[in-house]
């Protein structure tokens, strides 16, 4: 490998991804291919902890690759592989956990929104998700780890248990850091712009999938949740619909934040939703286009998925062997 980096990051093939997923992960790893070593994992292992329908899980595995590849994510540059696939993020977990102390999971803020959001199945899978988190991105030697701003008390676990490692047994890990996009870390719901977007809001005009057509598409912007004011610019604090609106333009157009308020300005809000919408469905539509194409091609699909999790597995085994070994774990000559 080249002297480039490693940067590393994933997504949860859970339900269909948002142009949340797109703005604030996706489409950056696509940015990032040519500045780092770049590794993208589909964190499966990650999803079972809340319940999934098999079939389906199954099925957003696949799809979440496809998508990955539609958007610009290179086979040929960057490693893509399915996390189940390389059994050494199960492994080191587990030496982590011992590790880990139950204080350090249970105060984290997304564990406890799952707590109560998924109430009759708290398991402790869904506490120790960080620690998981942790090895995906420890085995790699990972410099950097693109995320949204919902991930940062993850990846600080995550630098705590190397710096705990490493000092407890001797220099193994890299501390990674993190990178959270300036704009569109947190793209907010469309029908209450003070909450996240996600693909499991009741409200279906909340969010806008990726596979969402373009009649769709524009019809959610018509309806976003904006103020009552009539001016447009970039306040998140204080005009959070329109804001979010401006960094979702933003990304599918092209145009930077500075220049949307400039084109925008003294147009009215309606305009701009529908400007907005078309941006989107206009963007989106190569993407749909390539996505749907590869997902006839199963066979190049499971290729790639084979090929990442062989070059995926060749660095986080040379990893794990280094823990097992310091930890003292026996291992025999063969
Ligand atoms: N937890 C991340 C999310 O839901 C996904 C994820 C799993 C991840 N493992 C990772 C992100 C490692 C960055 C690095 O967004």
């Amino acid at each position: 490998m080249s002297d480039k980096k490693t940067l590393f990051s994933a997504v949860q093939p859970s339900g269909i991804p948002t142009i949340g997923n797109y703005v604030g992960a996706i489409s950056n790893f696509v940015k990032l291919q040519d500045e780092y070593n770049c590794i993208y994992s589909i964190a499966d292992l990650h999803c079972l902890t809340v319940r999934q329908d098999p079939a389906s899980l199954r099925k957003a595995t696949q799809e979440l690759l496809a998508l990955y590849i539609a958007c610009g994510v290179d086979p040929e540059k960057s490693i893509m592989f399915v996390q189940s696939h390389v059994p050494a993020h199960a492994e080191l977990t587990w030496v982590l956990n011992t590790m880990t102390y139950p204080g350090e999971l249970n105060r984290m803020t997304q564990y406890k929104d799952k707590s109560r959001s998924h109430a009759d199945n708290v398991n402790i899978g869904l506490m120790d998700y960080p620690v998981l988190m942790a090895s995906d991105i420890l085995l790699y030697n990972t410099a950097v780890v693109p995320i949204g701003a919902d991930q940062k008390q993850h990846i600080e676990l995550t630098r705590d248990l190397a710096i705990r490692f490493n000092s407890r047994y001797s220099d193994t890990f890299v501390v990674p850091e993190p990178i959270i996009p300036k704009y569109g870390a947190r793209i907010m719901s469309l029908a209450d712009p003070t909450k996240k977007m996600s693909k499991s809001d009741e409200n279906v005009n909340a969010f806008v999938s990726m596979y969402d057509d373009t009649d769709t598409i524009i019809r959610k912007f018509k309806r976003a949740v904006t103020d009552s004011d009539t001016k447009i610019y970039f306040d998140p604090e204080n005009k959070a619909g329109i804001s979010n609106l401006l960094t979702i333009y933003s990304v599918f157009s092209g145009v930077s934040i500075e220049d949307a308020v400039k084109e925008f300005d003294g147009k009215g809000y309606g305009d701009f939703k529908i400007k907005v919408g078309e941006a989107v469905a206009e963007g989106l539509k190569p993407i749909s286009d390539k996505r749907l194409a590869l997902l006839k091609d199963k066979a190049y699909l499971d290729g790639i998925m084979v090929k990442g999790a062989e070059s995926a597995f060749r660095i986080a085994r040379k990893t794990l062997s280094k823990v097992y070994r310091k930890v003292g774990l026996y291992s025999p000559e063969r």
